[in-house]
């Protein structure tokens, strides 16, 4: 084997403002399997994470809550660290980018960069909301198209032309935060000026740190000119204040990734170890970085560069991933699948979880899709049906024929020899992030192990004069193998192998799984995994489906919807002009080009209308098809890009889902609605 590694290896810090849900867990399973597996192999490797807790969004969701940023993200903190634990996921250490090694790493490098003449600062123009003292990220500001005059446009551009502007470009733009009509202001700003790193990137992209799909889109970007990157918020804002610039602070983007160096900090302090010599320049250790596509831009382009702009060392390797589905689509609230890591694991087993996503994963930036049938079918055909399978049928002639002691004959040579002698290529797989192809390897050899003891059958041979010995040795040639392969799966499922090892009677490392076991004492054996039963899974669906609904009802202040300030009183005749009907959905459709909208055909009783409705983030068309909604009989016809839409459906909703309103069943198509 090479010799020892030294290897610091980062997760995506999830921001401090919301619960982890499956796709957090897909990127933690794929890091940690990684980190377990190099820790098998013999290397020093340090698992780093943290909380990512700067910025807007958790200012104002502390501001919700009522208690201060610094509360509310020791509370997040808590409950993200308890998931990851309970997902077996062995950080090394769990910082936050709130903290004292991060300001201090922060202002360090903002410091370099400005001595090196690569800050800039110039003036910009900003929307503003008056009310509440605060520039307004594009996000934060709403209004009618300035192009189609559509109404309720986000601040960049618009879904039902697809016109692109300025927000303040809008018809009467309102702050989503305040309702405050947002008015234009000054402000300095500093940029990070990244162009000048442009010929360095350019080789840096293509030196094998990031896959060659990821190089490929960095190289569009790369080729199409890069931006000075804006690195500065005003006040108010939740982050560290920039140091010689009173009132500006490091927007989160920029400290977020430094907290992977502050975590390591916090971790050497404690422990003793040598920060330097990992992250200086020339450092000869290892650095990965396991991220979403959705971020490639701030790990493969601004962090390099800034790294390398303040003499640290860069990444060896950005390893990017996909998205999760469920059962093939979007995870969806109203479907019930968009689960929470915690919703998950108040029913079901987290290796469970852990092999299926590594049973799918293969080192590319594919989405990978949880079809929660193969997911049931898959473990217990695997894990539990072959795997565990040969352990359950050798143990008991051990147990009884030879107390428990394993014989000291190989009683084939040649399938030892076979399933033994797949590490290498099996370390290779994960190695190469390639765990599918880990996986397919490793169930090959457990169908050999199970095909050799069906052969032989011991449970009849154990009934039949003089062939004991024979019993014992073929059975333990099982139980050897059954512990190579839980050698194998050992980074994938951590709780099946702690007891895996404690009937072995022996610790699982790589290198000794090629020496068999002989003459040696077996525990008890227990049951090591149970099947994952179609209930739990379907609790979990209807569990996640509620928890959608009370955070709803619980957070009434959430979104702009809900405590909206722009709606006035009106009084009774104003609110009987609006003439709303039960509509049947007779047919939905995508739109081709719009990211929001659904085209719906709505039967009226008789009167057939096309509306086009921005519900596609919450729905799939097919499953809307026969549904009864509500109605806006009597809007006024609107023009938009893909064509008229003659009236309105009612949902509820925020950013975090919608909920199209549904008569009870019995309403008619065409009754008024009062
Ligand atoms: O996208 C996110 O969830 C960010 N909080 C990830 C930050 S990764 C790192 F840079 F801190
Ligand atoms: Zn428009």
């Amino acid at each position: 084997m090479s010799s020892k590694r030294q290897i610091l290896v980062t997760n995506a810090l999830p921001y401090a403002n919301a619960a982890l849900h499956l796709g957090h867990i897909l990127e933690y399973t794929q890091t940690d399997v990684w980190v377990r597996f190099q820790r098998m192999r013999g290397h020093e490797c340090y698992y780093l994470s943290a909380d990512d807790a700067h910025g807007t969004a958790i200012m104002l969701k502390a501001d919700e809550k009522g208690i201060s940023p610094e509360q509310h993200i020791a509370d997040m903190r808590a409950i993200h660290e308890a998931d990851f634990r309970d997902f077996l996921i062995s950080v090394d250490n769990y910082h936050s980018t709130h903290s004292e090694e991060n300001r201090e790493f922060s202002e360090l490098i903002y410091k370099r960069l400005n001595a090196n003449g690569h800050i800039a600062k110039r003036e910009i123009t900003q929307a503003f909301d008056p009310e509440k003292n605060l520039f307004l990220a594009d996000r934060y500001i709403k209004g009618s198209c300035p192009k189609c005059k559509a109404e309720d446009q986000y601040g960049d551009n618009c879904e039902a032309c697809g016109a692109t502007y300025s927000p303040i470009d809008l018809i009467n733009p309102v702050s989503v935060i305040s309702g405050a009509t947002p008015i234009e202001k000054a402000s300095t700003h500093y940029f990070f000026k990244l162009p000048e790193f442009t010929q360095f990137l350019k080789d840096w992209t293509r030196s094998g740190a990031v896959q060659e799909e990821v190089a490929n889109k960095l190289g569009e970007w790369l080729d199409s000119g890069l931006q000075e990157w804006d690195i500065s918020r005003d006040a108010p804002y939740f982050g560290f204040e920039i140091p010689d610039a009173p009132g500006k602070y490091f927007y989160v983007w920029l400290d977020a990734p430094i907290g992977y160096m502050a975590s390591f900090k916090n971790l050497c302090d404690r422990e003793g170890i040598d920060f330097d010599h990992f992250w200086k320049a020339d450092s000869s250790t290892e650095l990965y970085h396991f991220i979403g596509k959705d971020i490639v831009n701030f790990h493969a382009l601004f962090w390099p560069a800034m790294l390398s702009s303040a003499n640290f060392r860069t990444p060896s390797k950005i390893c990017v991933h996909g998205f999760v589905t469920v059962n093939g689509k979007k995870m969806s609230k109203s479907r019930g699948t968009f689960i929470n890591a915690r919703c998950y694991l108040d029913h079901l087993n987290p290796d469970y979880l852990r092999y299926y996503y590594a049973s799918k994963l293969s080192g590319s930036v594919e989405d990978i899709d949880l079809n929660l049938e193969d997911f049931q079918q898959k473990v217990n055909s695997d894990l539990v049906g072959k795997v565990v399978n040969i352990a359950s049928r050798c143990a008991k002639f051990i147990a009884n024929g030879n107390q428990g002691v394993l014989s000291k004959n190989i009683e084939n040579p040649a399938l030892w020899a076979q399933v033994s002698g797949a590490a290498e290529a099996i370390a290779n797989h994960y190695e190469n992030r390639d765990y599918s192809k880990a996986i397919r390897e490793i169930m090959a050899q457990a169908d050999a192990a199970n095909e050799y003891i069906a052969a032989k059958e011991p449970w009849k041979l154990n009934k039949q004069e003089g062939m004991q010995q024979q019993v014992q040795d073929i059975c333990s040639l099982g139980i050897n193998l059954f512990r190579v392969l839980m050698t194998y799966l050992k980074p994938v499922v951590p709780a099946m192998t702690e007891a895996a090892e404690a009937f072995l009677n022996d610790r699982l490392i790589w290198q000794s799984a090629a020496q068999p076991l002989v003459d040696h004492q077996l525990a008890e054996f227990k049951p090591l995994m149970l099947r994952i039963e179609k209930e739990k899974v379907d609790a979990m669906i209807e569990a996640s489906k509620e928890e959608t609904a009370n955070a709803v009802q619980a957070a009434p202040v959430e979104g702009p919807l809900a405590d909206d300030p722009i709606a006035a009183e009106i009084n009774f005749d104003e609110f009987a002009k609006v003439d709303l009907r039960v509509a049947r959905i007779v047919k939905a459709a995508h739109v081709e080009g719009a990211d929001k909208l659904l085209q719906l055909t709505l039967d009226l009783g008789g009167e057939t209308r096309q509306v086009f409705s921005g519900i596609k983030s919450s729905y799939q068309p097919e499953d809307l098809e026969g549904r009864l909604t509500v109605m806006v009989a009597n809007l006024a016809p609107r023009k938009m890009r893909f064509g008229m839409s003659e009236g309105m459906v009612l949902a509820a909703g925020d950013k975090k889902g919608i909920y199209l309103l549904e008569p009870d069943s019995g309403a008619q198509p065409g009754q008024r609605v009062s």
